[in-house]
């Protein structure tokens, strides 16, 4: 098969990294990178190119590249976004407006589809209150889309952009030869956790951030209360997402948009997880209010049977393996951090 020419934004963030290494180890990729930052060592070899700045203003540069595929990743999360939401609508809106405009230009002149992958959130919904979000549990696509953040406004609205430019773009859908549209396709994560990265500047930061401070021995002070309760997923499962829905054939899937999942699970039992695996964790609630807001905001759980029926999703990790058969013996073996014994 003829090598496969691919673009990822946000190169050097946690999904970045993971799927760099991962597209590679695949083999029969040409990645380009791109992102604010130098490429990190982990991922340096990978890539043929890095294109480092502001995608918004290098955007001109890629119209001469024949990428098949785009992951565009590059986003300022959501407790980042709360606090320079100027900033974020720039990144998160203007960076997408560009790629999408650039795939949609390609699909048409070469007449191939180019494919946009793109990771939007659970951020996306947005529950009134408490009281509304414990009575819904699992939410499905269409419910509750109604963010309360930038974020989630940012993320909802560049899914009708994607949606737009591959179906009704210029209006000219119903034309006897209609042009070649391009193919966007995207996944709502729930928070994500790596075993060998931490994020910076989103909400359900807390739980990576907790478990990689009980590993390191390090006191951590979580900014939202012990009830509180989200879904989340193992980074090796949302990179097999990523792929399995890049390679799922267009007649498979009846919608651009999916919701996708692994395990729902509080604050608190994040932290009673942590002390069983390393005693002497200091952990306690400091919840912040306004990254508490957010996070009540967001859904306690997805309905993801759409994925799993159209393109055959299921995770690798529910909780249980999720730290037994992956955080917990990564993490040891990074922090070097054998059985901890209690002080
Ligand atoms: N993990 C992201 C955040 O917390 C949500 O998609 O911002």
């Amino acid at each position: 098969m003829a090598e496969r020419s691919v673009l990822i934004t946000g190169a050097c963030g946690e999904i970045g990294q993971a799927l760099t290494q991962a597209l590679a180890a695949r083999d029969g990729y040409r990645i380009v990178t791109a992102d604010l930052a130098p490429l990190p060592d982990s991922i340096r070899s990978l890539s043929v190119e890095h294109v480092q700045g502001d995608l918004v203003y290098r955007i001109k540069q890629f119209y001469d590249y024949d990428f098949d595929i785009i992951y565009h990743l590059a986003a300022s999360l959501s407790s980042k976004a709360e606090v320079a939401t100027e900033e974020a609508h720039r990144i998160n809106v203007e960076g997408t407006m560009q790629l999408l405009m650039l795939a949609a230009y390609r699909s048409e002149k070469y007449r191939k589809s180019v494919k946009v992958i793109f990771p939007s959130s659970i951020a996306v919904y947005g529950m009134p209150d408490l009281e509304t979000k414990r009575r819904v549990g699992r939410v499905k696509e269409e419910e509750w889309n109604t963010p309360h953040t930038m974020y989630g406004c940012n993320k909802l609205y560049c899914e009708h952009l994607g949606i737009y430019y591959s179906r009704y773009y210029g209006q000219r859908h119903l034309d006897p030869n209609p042009p070649v549209m391009l193919d966007f396709r995207a996944v709502r994560f729930p928070g994500l956790i790596s075993a060998y990265t931490v994020p910076s500047g989103g909400t359900s930061d807390y739980g990576p951030e907790m478990l990689h401070a009980a590993a390191q021995g390090k006191p951590y002070a979580c900014f939202v209360r012990e009830d509180t309760k989200i879904s989340f997923m193992a980074m090796p499962d949302a990179i097999k997402c990523l792929l399995m829905l890049t390679d799922a054939p267009s007649e498979r899937l009846s919608r651009r948009v999916y919701n996708v999942t692994a395990f729902s699970i509080t604050a608190g039992e994040f932290r009673d997880r942590a002390l069983r695996a390393f005693p002497g964790a200091k952990i306690t609630f400091e919840p912040n209010l306004r990254r508490q807001g957010i996070v009540d905001s967001w859904p306690e759980d997805v309905d993801d049977e759409r994925a799993r029926r159209d393109w055959g999703w299921r995770p690798d990790y529910d909780v249980d393996r999720f730290f037994e058969e992956y955080f917990l013996p990564e993490i040891r073996k990074r922090y070097g951090t054998a059985e901890q014994l209690p002080l």
